[in-house]
């Protein structure tokens, strides 16, 4: 990896925009561009140059980065009219580290590297938080030399960076993630909901549950907003119910039973139903609660001291 990279980021959402700042403050030369203009700004601002296409954000570069939200999206910012393909360079890397479909993956892989150019998908886990601190766990597929030259780079975003396999393989290891992730928010749900209409204090439930078996990631970091009613979102609701339609339209294809991830895909799209997409994962918390006509948040015990 050159000292100083070049580097084309495309996407800059919740979790595009922390990764793209990271990149920054690393000394890297980043040239972005995302669909709506504040953000592109607030990255000017810190020293980035602004794109005015994928194209444009692809050309010269060693390294293009891409996080948006789905398939088409990539697609679209890949394949499309003045799209990272008519800019890439050859021997340059293009990373995508969206949550997509593995075999929309293997289609755009074909296309980039019959044109010399390398092409890894790299899904990552760990949320904004992650995004912000540099933690993130990163599962890369496609080539492995390409992985090996691109490992510098997201070793800046990532503690932990594994390669998985040929191109696709990464998008299917994050799919198998969002399966544990979605049971284990309906857990962290189902658990609060139980304990809330039962009159008990949620906190030291929470803390409990935490110390033993039943901890979880989702009941760690969502449990405290759910009490809280707090929705905002680290992990938009439309998105883990786009990666669990992904994920059963990847299980249909192994004729693979998923009874549990067909029961919160359904439940997830309620929620997106009913305009609440954008909020965070936590939110499922509302969908559960509607179902059973009471409110976490107003738990008697909620408010009880030690
Ligand atoms: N948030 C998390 O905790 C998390 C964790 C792991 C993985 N992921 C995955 O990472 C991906 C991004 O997530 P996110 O939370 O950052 O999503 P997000 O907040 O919705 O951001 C997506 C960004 O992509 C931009 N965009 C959409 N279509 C575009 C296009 N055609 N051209 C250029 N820019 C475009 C959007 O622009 P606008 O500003 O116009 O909307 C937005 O800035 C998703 O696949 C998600 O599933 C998210």
């Amino acid at each position: 990896m050159p000292a100083v990279a070049r580097i084309g980021f495309i996407g800059l959402g919740l979790m595009g925009r922390p990764m793209a700042k990271r990149l920054l403050n690393a000394g890297h030369q980043l040239r972005v561009f995302n669909r709506s203009k504040p953000p592109v700004d607030e990255l000017v601002r810190l020293g980035a140059e602004e794109a005015s296409s994928p194209q444009r954000a692809a050309e010269g570069a060693d390294y293009t980065i891409l996080m948006l939200p789905d398939s088409r999206d990539v697609k679209d910012v890949a394949l499309g009219e003045k799209g990272v393909l008519q800019g890439a360079p050859k021997g340059s890397i293009v990373i995508d580290m969206s949550t997509i479909s593995p075999s929309v993956e293997r289609e755009i892989y074909e296309v980039f590297t019959q044109k010399g150019v390398e092409y890894l998908d790299a899904p990552v886990t760990g949320g904004t938080i992650g995004a912000e601190r540099g933690t993130l766990v990163i599962m890369v597929g496609g080539d492995f030399d390409a992985f090996e030259r691109a490992e510098p780079i997201l070793s800046l975003l990532g503690q932990k960076v594994v390669y998985m396999g040929p191109s696709g393989s990464g998008q299917l290891t994050k799919l198998c993630n969002q399966v544990s992730v979605s049971l284990s928010l309906l857990g962290a749900c189902e658990a609060l909901l139980l304990a809330s209409k039962a009159g008990l204090d949620l906190n030291k439930v929470m803390d409990v549950i935490s110390s033993g078996a039943g901890a979880s990631w989702q009941l760690s970091n969502l449990g405290p907003k759910i009490v809280e009613g707090d929705y905002r979102p680290g992990f938009k609701a439309e998105h883990l119910s786009k990666d669990l339609r992904i994920t059963l339209e990847v299980a249909q294809e192994l004729s693979l039973p998923l009874p549990g991830v067909a029961l919160v895909h359904q439940l997830m799209k309620s929620l997106v139903a009913r305009g609440r997409g954008s909020l965070g994962t936590q939110a499922l918390a509302t969908v559960i609660e509607e179902l059973a006509g009471h409110k976490i948040s107003e738990s008697a015990g909620r408010l009880k001291k030690p």
